[in-house]
């Protein structure tokens, strides 16, 4: 591999013509030359008038500046290849990834040029640690999937909540609970709809893949596991009827947590000072691991019934051929009005937000954690609210880890596959991210009375 400093670009985007790529590359351009970490970059695809079109898109109400402008198809090898070998890192927005994800993983393992991507597939990800992660330790290429709504919020959030937990006090299960609020209409584009029903009809494929691996360990757990508990829940201290929610962020914790429970003092940087590795060491015996679901909130149960009922469509249909015609032909019914073949407007963008809470349950005291079946008696809610999450929360996320990336490289591990939370958990993401419109705050911290 090249070293670094011979690389023409800090970063190519690649997939910019896209939905979620043209507004990854509208926060990219916010960044561009404003500090020292992004100094060059380019946009690539496979459609350099689209790519040309977006760049204006972009950059208004100003004129776009002169940016390279690469053609690159997941489809050939070589244009991959080639842009590996011009660039320090990839941002990938071509997808679904199951799809078109995985050459770019390859090009990337093989080269040594890092690689950070929005996938929100867990099948995906897995694979591509199982299958990519000796040859990016090898190389010295970092590949972090899930860097977009999918699955920061959730890993950092849980962080955030397990960090509060101090002293003698036990954590035993984080839920957290996604409230998706609009004025406007709530519309997500086509790729995601389409990446979610290609995972239903893909699950068993994902189940096959895991009972194929060798087990991860995972943390110890203190107090008992918790328990399935109602289909729908009333959550009243945070007025949301909610229900599992079937994303990538469980699995990506999960991730996360075995990776620690491997490295209980995290991952080891590929030349950091001393000071860095007594404040990631420090950061990590904060951690507490434990329990961790998702579940998805609506203020009205007519909400949640609403979302039972996508959810059954998806189900049934997306086990058969002809049942997968009819929802990607016609997201916008099957999905009853969330998803569309062209996306949002900009002002239904603009009109959106989320929150995303975490109720933390556990022991004020070890000794009561250590009695077997004890019900928890503490509860530390916290809570991480932002912007529109496909389109402006997604994209202020991923160019802050790229920018985390590109100016503290020698902070974070050498090569390897991982998720997003072992590698930023320790870093400065968070307040980053703060800067940037999404907050975390500690909503309460309570006794729970049996
Ligand atoms: N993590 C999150 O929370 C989050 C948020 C938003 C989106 N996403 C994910 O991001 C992915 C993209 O979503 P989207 O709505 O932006 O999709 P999209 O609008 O369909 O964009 C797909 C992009 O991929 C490009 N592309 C397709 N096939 C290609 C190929 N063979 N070679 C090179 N480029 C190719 C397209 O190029 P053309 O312009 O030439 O067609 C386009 O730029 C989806 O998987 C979605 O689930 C995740």
């Amino acid at each position: 591999m090249e070293p670094n400093v011979t690389k023409k670009f800090d970063l190519i985007i690649l997939g910019a013509s896209g939905f979620t790529g043209k507004y990854v590359l509208k926060q990219t351009l916010k960044f561009l030359n404003n500090q020292s970490s992004l100094n060059s970059i380019a946009i690539a695809g496979r459609n350099p008038t689209k790519l040309a079109q977006t760049l204006q898109w972009a950059s208004k109400p100003n004129p776009p500046p002169t940016l390279p402008i690469l053609t690159a198809d997941t489809t050939d090898p070589t244009s991959l290849r080639s842009l590996c070998s011009q660039t320090r890192l990839i941002l990938n927005c071509v997808g679904p990834f199951r799809l078109h994800g995985e050459p770019v993983v390859a090009a990337c393992a093989d080269s040594g040029c890092d690689y950070l991507d929005i996938c929100g597939e867990p099948e995906f990800m897995e694979r591509m640690e199982g299958n990519y992660h000796e040859r990016a330790v090898e190389s010295g290429s970092l590949v972090i999937s899930a860097c977009g709504f999918d699955s920061v919020p959730a890993e950092l959030g849980f962080l955030f909540n397990s960090v509060q937990w101090v002293g003698s006090e036990v954590l035993n299960r984080v839920e957290a609970y996604v409230s998706l609020e609009s004025e406007k209409r709530m519309v997500g584009n086509f790729a995601t709809y389409e990446s979610a029903v290609l995972g239903v009809a893909n699950a068993h494929n994902l189940q096959a893949f895991r009972r194929s691996r060798p087990r991860r360990p995972r943390p110890q757990i203190p107090g008992p596991s918790p328990s399935k508990g109602e289909t729908i829940e009333h959550q009243k201290k945070i007025g949301l009827w909610s229900v599992v929610l079937p994303s990538a962020d469980a699995s990506v914790v999960r991730r996360t947590l075995s990776t620690l429970t491997e490295n209980p003092n995290g991952l080891p940087g590929s030349n950091e000072s001393s000071e860095t590795v007594a404040k990631r060491e420090a950061f990590w015996s904060s951690v507490k691991p434990a329990h961790f679901g998702v579940k998805i909130g609506e203020k009205s149960l007519l909400g949640i019934l609403r979302i039972i009922m996508v959810g059954i469509f998806i189900g049934l249909l997306g086990n058969n051929s002809f049942g997968r015609r009819l929802l990607l032909k016609f997201p916008w019914l099957f999905s009853l009005g969330w998803f569309k073949k062209n996306g949002p407007t900009e002002e239904e963008v603009e009109s959106a937000s989320f929150k995303m809470w975490f109720v933390g349950r556990g022991y004020s005291n070890e000794s009561l954690a250590s009695q077997g079946n004890t019900k928890p008696d503490l509860e530390i809610v916290t809570r991480v609210t932002g912007p529109e999450i496909g389109y402006v929360a997604t994209p202020i996320i991923i160019v802050q880890c790229a920018l985390i990336l590109l100016s503290q490289r020698n902070n974070l591990p050498k090569g390897g596959v991982y998720p997003p939370g072992i590698v930023f958990g320790p870093t400065d993401l968070q307040q980053r991210l703060q800067q940037n419109g999404i907050s975390f705050d500690v909503v309460s911290k309570s006794t729970i009375s049996s």
